[in-house]
């Protein structure tokens, strides 16, 4: 009995271990990982009911006022993940008003104590609880996320295959001079941070000193009306990209008009690195999920946008829908011209409501963010 008892004790132990942990298709904290957290990053992730065996893995990172909830919920990579088998991890910013650290010498340097750092220690520590396939690690985000994708495949182009930033600006052009954490970079957000491509190159290179191993390929999303983060944060970011692989920023290989949407232009460069401009479309660029997955090498790279599911179409559409309104819609969120408590009301590039209903005072925590307290 006694022996029979730790035998299926062992044995449910086993299975605990291959079959582990985290409850699947459905968001859920980690809070157990034992990782180095050094800025204390929340770490969120969705593992699919149909997990593949060696699954690939995709970092999904938010926007300043969104949350790894928020970014789940907004973003089509779940609904995707079930498709494709994949693990979605969604990092949340520990920082008021939730940017991301983009600015500091330590998030802009490999194994250095920042943000990256936490993110990719999840990253690390997914792979090996899972068995994820090593040829399969991507990262995305959006605005914030963006800036923080490019930093990402900056500081750890040993890790990811392939990263796609959505409204971002080059990796380390939000800089700050004296050494702030997650400080706003005025110049580099109005697109004022101008340099050559083998200036941006050697700002990648120095994040990681010594690295000559692969770097990542890039797919670089942009709106021409981006009043948040100027539109030549585009051009500075192909720049940077072109510079690290050795391209012509100034002679792209191919010009595909009205790809993926109308009014959008891709541009590519090499085979490890497309722009996508986005004529007429401003800070919120929509995320292009059945794109992604080619980009990512989940789905055949000729399959046409007619291809997606009806559920996924839906999903993909509402979430366009959404990104189309202001970012900030899930937290709070404004009626009749007033903010709620907690609602955003001003910051860069905000353009709803500054006023919040009765009891509540628009408090601003930063440059870039004020909420109803
Ligand atoms: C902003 O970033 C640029 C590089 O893009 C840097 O030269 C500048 O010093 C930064 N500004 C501040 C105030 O830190
Ligand atoms: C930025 O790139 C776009 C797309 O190639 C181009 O139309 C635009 O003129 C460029 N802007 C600058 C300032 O070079």
């Amino acid at each position: 009995m006694v022996r029979l008892s730790i035998l299926s004790g062992l044995a449910s132990g086993l299975c605990a271990l291959a079959n582990p942990l985290v409850k699947r298709a459905s968001l859920q904290q980690i809070t157990n990982s034992g990782i180095s957290n050094p800025t204390n990053v929340g770490f969120y992730m969705y593992v699919p009911d149909k997990l593949a065996s060696s699954p690939g893995i995709i970092v999904a990172i938010h926007y300043c006022t969104g949350t790894a909830q928020a970014y789940y919920s907004g973003s089509p990579y779940a609904t995707l993940a079930e498709q494709y088998g994949f693990i979605v991890i969604y990092p949340s910013s520990p920082h008021s008003g939730t940017c991301w650290d983009v600015s500091s010498k330590a998030t802009l340097t490999h194994n250095g104590g920042g943000d990256s750092n936490a993110i990719a220690n999840m990253v690390t520590w997914t792979m090996s609880k899972y068995k994820a396939d090593s040829s399969k690690v991507f990262v995305t985000g959006s605005s914030s996320g963006a800036m923080m994708t490019n930093v990402m495949a900056a500081t750890y182009p040993d890790i990811f295959k392939a990263g796609i930033a959505y409204s971002g600006v080059p990796a380390g052009c939000f800089v700050s001079s004296s050494g702030g954490v997650d400080a706003w970079n005025s110049t580099c957000a109005q697109g004022n941070s101008v340099a050559t491509p083998q200036a941006w190159a050697n700002v990648v290179t120095n994040m990681y000193a010594g690295y000559t191993g692969a770097r990542p390929k890039m797919q670089i999303y942009h709106g021409t009306a981006d009043a948040t983060l100027y539109p030549n944060n585009y051009n500075e970011t192909i720049k940077e990209w072109c510079g690290v692989f050795g391209y012509d920023y100034t002679n792209p290989t191919s010009t595909e008009k009205n790809t993926p949407l109308t009014n959008y232009y891709r541009y590519s460069f090499g085979p490890q690195l497309q722009g996508i401009y986005a004529v007429g479309v401003g800070h919120t660029v929509p995320i292009q999920g059945t794109e992604d997955m080619k980009f990512f090498g989940f789905s055949g790279s000729s399959s046409s946008s007619s291809s997606i599911t009806p559920a996924t179409s839906t999903l993909l559409t509402k979430v366009a829908t959404s990104a189309a309104s202001t970012p900030t819609a899930s937290t709070g969120g404004s009626t009749g011209g007033t903010v709620a408590h907690w609602g955003q009301c001003g910051g860069a590039g905000w353009t709803g409501s500054t006023t919040c209903v009765a009891g509540y005072t628009c408090t601003k925590a930063n440059d870039y963010y004020s909420q109803c307290l």
